[in-house]
């Protein structure tokens, strides 16, 4: 029998909780980054549904992170019962494909520009590992260019360089996001600038030998929706063809937040590898590898690149998947999210102006970030520098005292958004609770 348990938690019950969840587990979180820094302990979720979930302790939240981008339908969206059903139909399926696995990759196929191939995983930090195995393979070279402020995952070729304080920027090798990190490892990473043609040039010219993957989160969702500049993603494109080096795109974010194919159809620019997800399964633990035939048949077993595993893509994942492109095929969910932005991004251009603390909004489709310390544009991570972790983590305490709940990502400047199932109604009370958190921090 499952434990049943009676929910609100008072005080008491609730630091039990959180005692026994320290005790069990480090932190008390499965995710390191689930610990609340606002509140100085987790949140323990008890329900959700649409645009809102509860907490065991009986508090109620309009979401704003919807799980930090993957329930953009929303939470259990009614589409997800008929998921459930036929997942219990099938048996659950784990560990073996099925028709719903190549009719997925094959929507993909239709709705992502450079997807010719896919290989579905869970995580998206499963997804980027696999894909820079396959760049490395197929190019033949090691190291990575990748630039400071994106995120790529918390695996070894990825979690170093991203987000190093200012004084470390330009150590070698580049910092190391985790301890653990072999220092080996962290020499095959070379972080340069975002939105920077020349620094990027220079780059290529002195490391093209030796480094055959160009690594780019192509909205720079990690660091507060830093937006590339006009001709950036171009020049990149241009740039990795001249000298010879794979372009990958990480859409694992991205991914179908202002059209279907991600960032690569609004900008224009095909890369020739990508990984999506978030979203993607609609909920459900789902992420893939796309890219060009040529590229994704180095996978084994027509190639010579291992990508196994017991959990790729279990049964609901793909069903999950399969729902999800359906609502971004139609019309509907377009007008739907495209309306909810026009309504939250006006708002939020009005809030910054009358903030007494400085603070620019960034967004692009349905999600959005804060970042604290300037009004001005943002356009590389040495800009963004001027956020300040404090200040953030105050103004998501000040949002949730108010029921808004916006993930605090321990003071990182990252990304908020809302769900197709927000109503306009609550992006108006989500706007009124940040003009009212910001001017009671500006007291
Ligand atoms: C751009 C990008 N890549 C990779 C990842 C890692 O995905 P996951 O958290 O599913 O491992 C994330 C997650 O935030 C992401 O935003």
């Amino acid at each position: 029998m499952l434990p049943n348990y009676q929910f609100p938690l008072n005080e008491t019950a609730l630091d039990d909780l959180y005692r026994r969840g320290k005790n069990a587990i480090p932190g008390g979180v499965c995710s390191s980054t689930r610990f609340n820094a606002a509140w100085g302990k987790p949140v323990y979720a008890s329900w959700s549904k649409g645009s809102r979930f509860g907490d065991v302790a009986g508090r109620e939240f309009i979401d704003m992170s919807m799980s930090h981008g993957a329930t953009l339908l929303g939470h259990a969206h009614p589409s997800q019962e008929e998921v459930l059903r036929r997942s219990w139909e099938h048996g659950l399926m784990c560990s073996l494909d099925t028709p719903y696995h190549v009719a997925l990759a094959e929507q993909i196929c239709e709705v992502v520009p450079c997807a010719e191939r896919v290989r579905f995983t869970n995580a998206g930090s499963e997804a980027t590992l696999h894909a820079l195995r396959l760049c490395r393979a197929a190019s033949g070279r090691d190291k990575i260019i990748r630039f400071f402020g994106h995120f790529h995952g918390y695996h070894e070729f990825t979690f170093v360089g991203g987000h190093p304080p200012a004084d470390q920027m330009h150590v070698q090798p580049p910092f190391r996001e985790s301890a653990g990190i072999p220092k080996s490892l962290a020499e095959l990473i070379i972080p340069v600038e975002y939105n920077d043609v020349a620094a990027l040039e220079a780059v290529l010219k002195k490391h093209a030998h030796e480094a055959g993957t160009l690594l780019i989160e192509p909205i720079d969702f990690n660091r507060g929706c830093i937006l590339p500049v006009p001709g950036f993603l171009e020049k990149a494109r241009e740039m990795a063809t001249a000298h010879n080096v794979i372009l990958f795109f990480d859409e694992i974010q991205s991914f179908a937040k202002k059209a279907p194919g991600g960032a690569q159809e609004v900008y224009g620019v095909t890369p020739d590898i990508c990984t999506i997800g978030k979203s993607l399964g609609a909920g459900w633990p789902l992420s893939a590898i796309a890219g060009k035939a040529e590229l994704m048949d180095r996978f084994k077993p027509v190639g010579d690149v291992a990508h196994s595993g017991t959990f790729n893509a279990p049964l609901p994942c793909i069903l999950g998947g399969l729902t999800f492109l359906e609502q971004i095929r139609s019309p509907e969910f377009w007008q739907t999210i495209n309306s909810l932005g026009e309504r939250l991004t006006a708002g939020l251009d009005e809030i910054a102006k009358r903030s007494p603390v400085p603070v620019r909004f960034q967004s692009h489709g349905s999600r959005f970030g804060i970042i604290f310390g300037t009004r001005e544009p943002v356009i590389n991570y040495t800009q963004s520098l001027c956020h300040d972790p404090n200040v953030m983590i105050e103004f998501c305490r000040q949002t949730t005292e108010r029921g808004v709940y916006f993930h605090d990502y321990g003071g990182g400047a990252c990304h908020h958004g809302y769900s197709l199932m927000h109503t306009p109604e609550e992006i108006d009370t989500v706007l009124g609770v940040m003009e009212d958190s910001l001017k009671a921090m500006g007291k």
